[in-house]
């Protein structure tokens, strides 16, 4: 079994890879990888020390490069990681999300169907137990008031050019298995938090700026809300899905911790302070600064985390507080 992963460099798929280093479950793991400035090869590079590890740089927005990889190891799985992330670039940018987002997605779908697809539209044999495995996010179903949740099948309603490019994609994995019977799964998680994730993201930044002795900006009053996820409780339901998931299906990955951007920014300066004590105790609360909102600001994200992630209880040794604490003393230096 050959697996292909796009993205693997970055701050999810890289925890995924170092996960899955000492397993067993592959032949082969092929990591394609643009190497964007998201990237972050040193943190992961120890893998690539394994003999069934293998980099493969390339854009999935370039047809050539796609063609290459899939021609070269003709992959059994593939999950794609890949992707621009950062909503406040997409505001700046949305056709860079178009061309990587959904065209890319487009990209790899066309060479899976190629290469595990016959004229009679069903799986090759060598191919049979193959799937398309999307990474997509709980922003492609829009903004929530209170009290409601996103589930499988929420209609999507995206609102920023990340989300809408994220949504895209979706749709053409959805419609490639409509079309084309190509098996494919989509699993959609909420805010993501843990160590080496980039500095531009919500909580490495607020650390970020107390490193610095810098304000911390804050669209607006600080009143929308996020649902967090540790990394790797959204890597360990990947696992599972890519162990026992259903061509077909969709997955909602909730983080089941609700807070404002207020709270939990509140919430990492008091672990700051704790962790390291400072003479003027309202020094870091001092550095929040409200600033203009963001264009298009989705009030609230919330997911209904699917039933089979209870089922499985993979959540069920995983604390908020313990792995928010972990991650403030990474990117403090504190812990290696
Ligand atoms: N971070 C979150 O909170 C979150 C939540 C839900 C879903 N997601 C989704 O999870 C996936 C991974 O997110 P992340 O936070 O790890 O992102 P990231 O920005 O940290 O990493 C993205 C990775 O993709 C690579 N990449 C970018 N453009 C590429 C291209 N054209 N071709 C090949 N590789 C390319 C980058 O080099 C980088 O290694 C994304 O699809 C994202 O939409 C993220």
């Amino acid at each position: 079994m050959t697996i292909l992963i796009t993205g693997g460099l970055g701050f999810i798929g890289g925890h995924f890879l170092r996960k899955i280093k000492d397993k067993n479950n592959f032949d082969q793991i092929i990591v394609f990888d643009k190497m964007t400035y998201a990237s972050n090869y040193n943190r992961v590079k120890s893998v690539f020390e394994k003999n069934n590890f293998l980099l493969v740089k390339g854009d999935i927005s370039n047809k050539n490069d796609v063609q290459k990889v899939f021609q070269t190891h003709k992959p059994n799985i593939i999950i794609n990681f890949a992707a621009e992330s950062h909503v406040d670039n997409s505001i700046m940018n949305p056709e860079l999300f178009l061309e990587v987002n959904t065209k890319g997605t487009l990209n790899l779908l066309i060479e899976a169907k190629k290469l595990w697809i016959d004229e009679n539209n069903t799986l090759k044999q060598q191919f049979k137990k193959s799937f398309f495995y999307q990474i997509s996010t709980d922003e492609v179903f829009g903004s929530l008031s209170h009290n409601s949740y996103f589930d499988e099948k929420s209609p999507y309603s995206p609102n920023s050019p990340y989300s809408a490019s994220k949504a895209g994609a979706d749709h053409f994995v959805k419609a490639f298995q409509k079309t084309f019977n190509l098996p494919t799964i989509i699993s959609y998680s909420s805010n993501n938090f843990g160590p080496y994730q980039n500095e531009e993201k919500f909580i490495p930044k607020i650390i970020s700026c107390v490193k610095k002795n810098e304000d911390i900006p804050i669209y607006s009053d600080g009143s929308n809300i996020r649902d967090w996820i540790y990394v790797e409780d959204h890597c360990k339901a990947i696992e599972l899905i890519l162990e026992i998931g259903k061509p077909g299906e969709e997955y909602c990955i909730g983080g089941s911790n609700e807070m404002s951007n207020l709270e939990i920014c509140k919430l990492i300066l008091k672990i700051v302070d704790k962790l390291i004590p400072s003479k003027n105790k309202n020094a870091n609360m001092d550095r929040i600064k409200f600033v203009k909102d963001r264009k298009g600001h989705d009030f609230r994200y919330a997911l209904k985390t699917s039933k089979i992630f209870y089922d499985y209880e993979i959540f069920h040794n995983s604390s908020f507080k313990e792995n928010l604490k972990f991650t403030i003393s990474h990117f403090l230096n504190l812990k290696k």
